[in-house]
């Protein structure tokens, strides 16, 4: 039959949706009104209830809530590691062990619950410091400062569960790594990982990477500066030791492995693992996809991956509009203006797509309904071609306070008005 169902909500969930109904039947768990607009069937009933012949969980919280256990156990095929795999996203602490354990090149760190520690550990590293909530902070849990008293506060807020609750009473505190990031996307089958295209996220609010750590703000692939001999070392020297250890451990892991990854003078280091495609990555990664989506991913889960993928040679660059507020507390509701009915833009122009993070459907209009609301992704012959026709595309849609990066993919601060 080639039934999907692709568990959640967002703009990662809406293109793995695109992407896999080239070949396959798709329902979206929960969805949203901007998937089910642009065609896709969605449904409220628990992914336990839904008949399909593969499952893609799209998000870390149902992952490390262990939803891929009971599906697998029902016999189903689940794109998605159970719950002993997703610690390596729930737990940093757990990650980092493993890494450790797994001989993988790291940022120098340590793990704290009792502040006093953590702030002496903090002046003895000096330099920039990284402050991480153990947990899970959807992205914004990480604080990265050059200011020794800022990183000392920021641990006792998240100790004291002031500023994350309980995924922030454990902290890890590491050094501060100096590069470009890249995040490479492996499948791992349990046994075999293969990497997708490389992808860039850009992960701080405001241009020329400033201001706070979001879930991510736009996307690029393939990846500025990262060419296959630094994939394969990333493969060589992360990944493998990685799912080497898993095995070592009994974790039979099936599903995405996020490797994030700073490109440093010394060669590419870890930053963390996801266990899931990236938001906005999948964005620009999956669309480029040529191998067929359905398949691939079955053999993600059956553990029966072959020879690594292959993708267009055209770029993808995606742009996301947050609403005002984000990422600390966005407004919600705003009008969005320049989408038709089925939440695409108008003439839906070729090359072009409107992925839904966080709308919903008032009154026979479009409205914000989170913070970051879209990701418009656009296809180019050159990465420069890509991210003038997204931003051609971004420029058409608005609403109050829409927050936007003027330099993904490399355009120059200021681009917009
Ligand atoms: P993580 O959740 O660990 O990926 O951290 C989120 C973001 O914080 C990363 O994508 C980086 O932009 C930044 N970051 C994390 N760890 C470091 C580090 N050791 N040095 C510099 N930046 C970092
Ligand atoms: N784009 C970063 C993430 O998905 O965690």
């Amino acid at each position: 039959m080639r039934r999907v169902c692709v568990v959640g909500a967002g703009a990662r969930e809406h293109a793995l949706a695109h992407v896999l109904a080239r070949t396959a039947q798709v329902v979206v768990a929960p969805g949203s009104d901007g998937i089910a607009a642009d065609g896709f069937e969605v449904t409220d009933s628990s992914p336990l209830d839904v008949v399909a012949d593969l499952f893609v969980i799209g998000p870390e919280q149902p992952l490390v809530e262990g939803l891929a256990d009971p599906l697998r156990a029902s016999g189903s095929l689940v794109v998605g590691p159970g719950a002993d795999g997703a610690r390596l996203e729930g737990s940093k602490t757990f990650m980092k062990a493993l890494l450790v354990d797994a001989g993988v090149p790291t940022a120098r760190h340590g793990t704290f619950d009792d502040a006093a520690l953590a702030a002496e550990f903090i002046r003895a590293l000096a330099g920039t410091v990284v402050v991480k909530t153990d947990g899970l902070a959807a992205g914004k849990g990480v604080l990265v400062t050059d200011d020794l008293d800022e990183a000392i506060a920021d641990v006792r807020a998240k100790l004291d569960g002031t500023s994350f609750g309980d995924a922030g009473r454990r902290v890890v505190i590491e050094e501060g790594l100096v590069g470009d990031e890249c995040s490479l996307l492996v499948l791992v089958d349990g046994t075999t990982a293969v990497a997708l295209a490389a992808a860039r996220d850009y992960k701080r609010l405001g241009d020329g990477d400033r201001g706070p750590n979001t879930g991510g703000m736009g996307a690029v692939s393939p990846a500025p500066g990262v060419d296959s001999s630094v994939v394969e070392r990333i493969m060589r020297e992360a990944v493998a030791p990685t799912v080497d250890e898993l095995r070592r451990r009994g974790i039979e892991y099936r599903g995405v492995l996020y490797a994030g990854v700073m490109l440093t003078a010394d060669g590419p280091l870890l930053l963390e693992y996801n266990v899931r495609f990236g938001d906005p990555e999948a964005q620009v990664v999956l669309p480029r996809l040529v191998d067929d989506p359905y398949d691939l991913l079955c053999d993600v889960a059956a553990g029966t991956l072959g020879s690594t993928p292959t993708f267009v040679r055209d770029a993808a660059v995606t742009i996301v509009l947050a609403s005002p507020g984000y990422p600390e507390a966005p407004r919600v509701g705003q009008v969005i203006t320049g989408l038709g009915g089925d939440g695409q833009l108008e003439g839906r122009p070729d090359g072009v797509h409107v992925y839904h993070g966080a709308t919903r459907r008032d009154a026979g209009r479009f409205v914000t309904a989170g913070g970051r609301a879209l990701s418009v992704t656009a296809f180019g012959s050159t990465v420069s071609d890509a991210r003038a026709r997204a931003y051609d595309a971004v420029g058409a849609i608005r609403f109050d306070g829409r927050q936007v990066r003027s330099d993904i993919a490399g355009v120059p601060a200021g681009v917009l008005s």
